[in-house]
């Protein structure tokens, strides 16, 4: 496969669900709750996701896809899977926060190799492309050499696990005192760009769903980070799990402490 043909395919798509997610912007958006009172879905997650689904499906007839609003089956052996976040930051879209994104990832043999992370608001396209780095729009990414004092933290809070408030706070306390400041930006997909693009120095939450993080792990790798679970352990990319995530620079990731030693 040639992955400069997929990863134009895939920018040109994810270009498409940001238009969709523009049309809101003059609209009041209707949200359905899911899991809880604060996990929300709205009509614009599910158009979003069909049409990434049939653009992507046009190209790649022999595709799986694992996508959030659509019933999480495991794609099996497919040798091509697409793992699609239609709407990251669903809550932001809800209240026009205008921090928001679509995340896809095309996952080949169990790993990334392409990924496309678009925030229409500021219109920045974050790709990568597996041992052909990481950008930003025209722009090459490298993580700056940067200490936790001289970064910003950035956390997500597992809104949808409230069971892991403590640890989540208290994890955040931990690094507090020794990073320039923290913050909640209310999607882990651009958490995970953002660290690629030397705007934070670190980002962690307890939880997360494979598509929230499949796209950003490979961004954040690619512009020479590291992301795995917070246990240490390699990220699952292939079908629909929950995984903590911890990204950063080798270097930041052992001064936060917050891996096991
Ligand atoms: C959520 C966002 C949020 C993170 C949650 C995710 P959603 O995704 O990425 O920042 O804290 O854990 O589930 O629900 O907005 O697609
Ligand atoms: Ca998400």
């Amino acid at each position: 496969m040639n992955t400069q043909e997929l990863l134009n395919t895939m920018k040109r798509v994810v270009r498409g669900c940001g238009q969709i997610i523009l049309e809101a912007e003059q609209e009041q958006i209707v949200a359905n709750t899911k899991t809880s009172f604060r996990d929300l879905v709205t009509a614009y997650d599910v158009r979003v996701q069909e049409y990434a689904i049939r653009e992507l499906s046009h190209s790649f007839p022999e595709a799986c896809f694992v996508a959030e609003e659509k019933d999480s089956v495991d794609p099996g052996n497919c040798s091509m899977i697409f793992v699609i976040d239609p709407i990251d930051g669903t809550a932001n879209f809800v209240h026009h926060f205008r921090h928001s994104c679509t995340s896809i990832a095309c996952v080949v043999d169990g790993k990334p190799a392409a990924a496309v992370v678009y925030d229409p608001y500021a219109d920045e396209l974050f790709c990568a492309e597996k041992g052909n780095g990481a950008f930003l729009n025209e722009r090459r990414l490298e993580i700056p050499k940067l200490s936790l004092e001289q970064t910003i933290v950035l956390f997500g809070s597992c809104p949808y696990n409230m069971e892991l408030a403590e640890e989540t706070f208290g994890n955040i306390r931990k690094v507090f005192g020794r990073c320039q400041d923290i913050r909640r930006s209310g999607s882990a997909a651009l958490d995970l760009c953002y660290v690629a693009a030397g705007r934070a120095g670190l980002f962690f939450e307890g939880v997360l769903s494979v598509w929230d993080y499949a796209a950003g792990a490979l961004i954040v790798q690619e512009a020479g980070g590291e992301c795995v679970s917070m246990e240490g352990t390699p990220l699952i990319y292939d079908r629909p799990v929950k995984k903590s995530c911890i990204a950063g620079r080798a270097e930041v990731l052992e001064e936060s402490g917050l891996l096991p030693r």
